[in-house]
């Protein structure tokens, strides 16, 4: 990290799900599951789905990004550059940070790009973001995570031990350059380990194939995700401690400093198992994963919003963002709020 270059602050956060909540035991009509099961493995009772027609994975963003606006007193005009993190576009192209723009109504042709890292996806997104800021490029940038994959889930018991968990959802930060000496983003952290690429992984649509939409058609089975979830979980409590230590011991912070840990919501038990690891009592961990399930590249930024809303957060204080997911793909964020 170059010390010299200025820090970049969220200066507003929101968050956006859509209206319909599908309880577990909604999920029993519809699969061999119980509510039993899903809430000892995973700790989630609720979800959200979305509604089509109504929700959209750029609209659900914009949704979020005017609430991030607004507390940070800006406009959607003011946005120098917009960074998209989903696994679930709109599109298979474009992606979906030029239907943001087009949806919150900016005319001046920003840059707008995404950020396909899954669960990941959003510290990596304000990891980049963060980069733009601090060398001084765009002073407003806005982040978002948004994801719908209820409408890309295996919704019967073949698909049970995946769909049980995901859940759609949006958040949104605004970034702006820190004008409080040593707040802000203090440093940021990414890692892959492209060996594990299939541990997690929806297949297709993929491209290196011939007559693709043919094989598609053919193969529907393939375009549901697949996770190892055991080896998936192994690799998530290990990394996930590993990271946060990393971002800790590059700014000269042990864990016992950590105000708050927002992290990806994977799964409680993982959750669980890295507040006891790093030593947090549960006022210093946040986990929202009983109402959303797992919202992949939203996760983050609806915890974040969240903590922030309910005053979990104050001026000050050390957060830090952690995520593990495909790839496999880690990141961490640590922020003097
Ligand atoms: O966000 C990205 C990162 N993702 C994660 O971190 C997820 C990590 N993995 C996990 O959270 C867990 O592996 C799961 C919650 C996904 C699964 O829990 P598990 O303890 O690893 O269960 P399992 O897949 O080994 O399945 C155990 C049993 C199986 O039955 P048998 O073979 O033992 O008879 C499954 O068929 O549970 C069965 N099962 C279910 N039963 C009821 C799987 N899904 C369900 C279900 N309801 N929904």
């Amino acid at each position: 990290m170059n010390n010299t270059l200025r820090h970049s602050e969220i200066a507003g956060v929101g968050h956006y799900v859509p209206e319909r909540v599908v309880t577990n035991a909604d999920l029993t009509t519809l699969m061999d599951t119980t509510d039993e099961w899903i809430q000892e493995r995973t700790g989630i009772r609720e979800r959200r789905w979305f509604e089509e027609g109504k929700d959209t994975t750029a609209n659900m963003a914009a949704n979020a990004a005017r609430k991030a606006l607004e507390m940070a007193g800006l406009t959607p005009d003011d946005v120098q550059m917009i960074v998209f993190a989903t696994l679930s576009p709109d599109y298979f192209f474009p992606g979906s940070g030029v239907l943001l723009q087009r949806e919150l109504g900016i005319k001046d042709p920003i840059p707008a790009f995404d950020v396909r890292n899954q669960c990941s996806g959003f510290v990596y997104a304000l990891s980049m973001a963060d980069q733009f800021v601090k060398t001084g490029m765009y002073d407003t940038v806005l982040v978002v995570g948004s994801e719908i994959h209820s409408s890309g889930l295996d919704i019967s018991t073949r698909g049970r031990g995946v769909s049980v968990i995901f859940g759609d959802g949006a958040g949104a930060v605004v970034l702006r350059p820190s004008t409080r000496e040593g707040h802000g983003i203090l440093s940021t952290h990414l890692h892959s380990q492209g060996e594990h690429a299939e541990e997690l992984i929806v297949k297709e649509p993929g491209s290196n194939r011939n007559n693709r939409v043919e094989y598609v058609m053919a193969n529907e089975l393939d375009m549901y995700p697949y996770m190892n979830g055991q080896n998936v979980f192994k690799h998530a409590v290990v990394r996930f401690p590993q990271v946060i230590r990393e971002a800790l011991d590059q700014n000269g912070y042990e864990s016992k400093d950590i105000d708050m840990l927002i992290p990806h919501q994977a799964n409680l038990r993982i959750t669980q198992y890295v507040q006891q690891k790093m030593g947090l009592t549960d006022d210093k961990i946040f986990s929202n994963i009983q109402r959303y399930g797992n919202t992949t590249a939203a996760s983050v930024p609806i915890a974040l919003s969240e903590a922030v809303q309910e005053g979990r957060i104050k001026r000050g204080d050390l957060v830090c963002l952690a995520a593990f997911g495909s790839g496999f793909t880690w990141a961490s964020a640590l922020i003097k709020w």
